[in-house]
């Protein structure tokens, strides 16, 4: 773990940085954000949010490409909720989390912070956003300054904002350092002087220094020893419901997130794939992604004791960014990809409530395209990997949910579908004594193929 936090130490600023960062040449706006949204009401919403990294060369530095990092996401944030986001390294988290707190510049879509456009908000215009959404950054080791002591680094919102605290900046330095658990005496004292988990708990106190309604925390804990990490997780969970705060948390694994997101969102190279709350997605996970990254997970549940066999190995990394696979994104390491797969990109849609997925043959759901059966290659190497169990229970379950579907319709169609089959009914005596029957024969054939054309037209789209 802390080989890997090494590794991305370098890609992360220190927060005072990035806050006071605004994107270079954009136009300057401003919008009031007083107005408290209430409970479960959309905070904050993001519409085909992209950010395209340009690849330039040469002498002109002439783009000859572009690192996808996020490419056309859609969710929103409910006001006191959280919001977990996983994926595995690269798939556009920490962009998706510089890019909502503004530290980023979008590409293309548009961010909604409680009703207002504030995608493309200047420097000036981004000051008063700035107090009510704050990002909470993966390393404390890199984003605090080890020449500032506590209390200048945990006062330094006030200073960035002009706002004087009741009662002096200082005495309102030690109380935050005593809400996260610290010593208040400790106030003079550098960074060096703390643990990893204390510095993240600094990290925490600067955050919430301006009371902000949405924090974002970037692999808050990975950097951390795990069993540090758990007491930093509650420290954020406690707060959440003393302050009424909206967080959106990212993580590379679903292990961090479960215990205290009440929704997450799956991301796969650039895209969300999954948006369920966290009972469906731990219950019935839908994208076979989704699915993988679960198996992962060590569940304490009896009814699962077998979980450590049904761990599901995916084959490969994660493409390239830069020219990320045709059609569904994951089909190059899906063991349930067919050619529709390769060639159409599934829509994310909301298959249950309150549950969006972007897959063309779901786990625990009907199949949505059900006329395309033939595995592709990739497809066939990608499920050796998985195991036989899962492969029968994910087979069983999607036909079970099928055949609920089916006998939920049935269940339904004599009430609303008896005036229908008695027309149908007395149509086709009308037919069988007007139309001679080489005429019939030729309709019903016509009626035939044409339901055969409209699903074939829909695997070519
Ligand atoms: N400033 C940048 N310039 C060019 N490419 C970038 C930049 N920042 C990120 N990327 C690329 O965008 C992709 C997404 O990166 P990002 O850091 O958002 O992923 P992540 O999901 O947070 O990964 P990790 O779990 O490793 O933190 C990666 O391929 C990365 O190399
Ligand atoms: S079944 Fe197809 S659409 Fe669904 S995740 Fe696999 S490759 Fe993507
Ligand atoms: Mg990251």
């Amino acid at each position: 773990m802390s080989e890997n936090a090494e590794d991305k130490a370098g890609s992360i600023p220190a927060q005072s940085d990035g806050a006071e960062a605004g994107p270079a040449g954009e136009t300057s706006g401003t919008a009031t954000l007083t107005k408290d949204a209430a409970p479960g009401e959309i905070l904050l919403k993001v519409t085909g949010l992209q950010k395209h990294f340009p690849i330039k060369k040469g002498l002109f530095q002439r783009q000859v490409g572009a690192v996808r990092a996020v490419d056309g996401i859609d969710f929103e944030v409910r006001s006191g909720e959280t919001l977990g986001v996983v994926g595995e390294s690269g798939c556009g988290k920490s962009t998706m989390g510089r890019l909502i707190t503004r530290l980023l510049e979008p590409t293309a879509g548009a961010i909604e912070f409680e009703g207002k456009d504030i995608t493309h908000l200047g420097v000036s215009g981004m000051r008063p956003m700035r107090r009510d959404v704050q990002m909470i950054f993966q390393d404390p080791y890199s984003s605090l300054n080890p020449r500032h002591t506590i209390g200048t680094i945990v006062g330094a919102p006030f200073r960035l904002q002009g706002v004087e605290p009741e009662g002096g900046v200082k005495k309102e330095v030690q109380r935050l350092l005593s809400v996260v658990g610290l010593n208040p005496e400790h106030y003079n004292r550098y960074p060096h002087e703390f643990s990893g988990g204390q510095r993240q708990r600094i990290g925490i106190a600067r955050a919430l220094a301006l009371k902000p309604k949405l924090v974002v925390a970037d692999e808050p804990v990975s950097a951390l020893d795990v069993s540090i990490q758990a007491q930093v997780v509650n420290l954020m969970d406690d707060l959440q419901e003393e302050l009424g705060l909206t967080y959106v948390i990212i993580a590379h694994d679903l292990s961090v997130v479960r215990h205290v997101s009440d929704r997450i969102a799956v991301m796969y190279l650039g895209k969300i794939v999954e948006l369920a709350d966290r009972e469906s997605l731990y219950k019935a996970p839908m994208h076979p992604y989704t699915k993988a990254l679960m198996s992962a997970v060590p569940i304490p549940d009896p009814a699962r004791k077998n979980a450590k066999s049904e761990r599901i190995l995916l084959k490969g990394d994660v493409p390239s960014p830069i020219s990320p696979p045709s059609g569904c994104r994951f089909h190059t390491r899906c063991w349930k990809a067919t050619e529709i797969c390769r060639t159409t990109e599934p829509a994310l849609l909301e298959l249950r409530p309150g549950q969006r997925v972007a897959c063309h043959h779901p786990e625990n759901f009907e199949d949505q395209a059900p006329q395309d059966t033939v595995l592709l290659t990739a497809a066939k190497e990608a499920a050796e990997l998985v195991a036989d169990e899962v492969l029968a229970e994910s087979a069983e379950t999607s036909a079970a949910v099928a055949a609920e579907l089916a006998e939920e319709a049935a269940a339904e169609e004599p009430a609303s579908e008896e005036p229908a089959s008695e027309e149908t009914a007395s149509e086709e005596v009308a037919a069988s004594e007007e139309t001679p029957s080489e005429e019939a024969a030729s309709a019903e054939t016509a009626e035939a193929s044409a339901p055969e054309s409209g699903s074939q037209e829909s695997t070519d789209k």
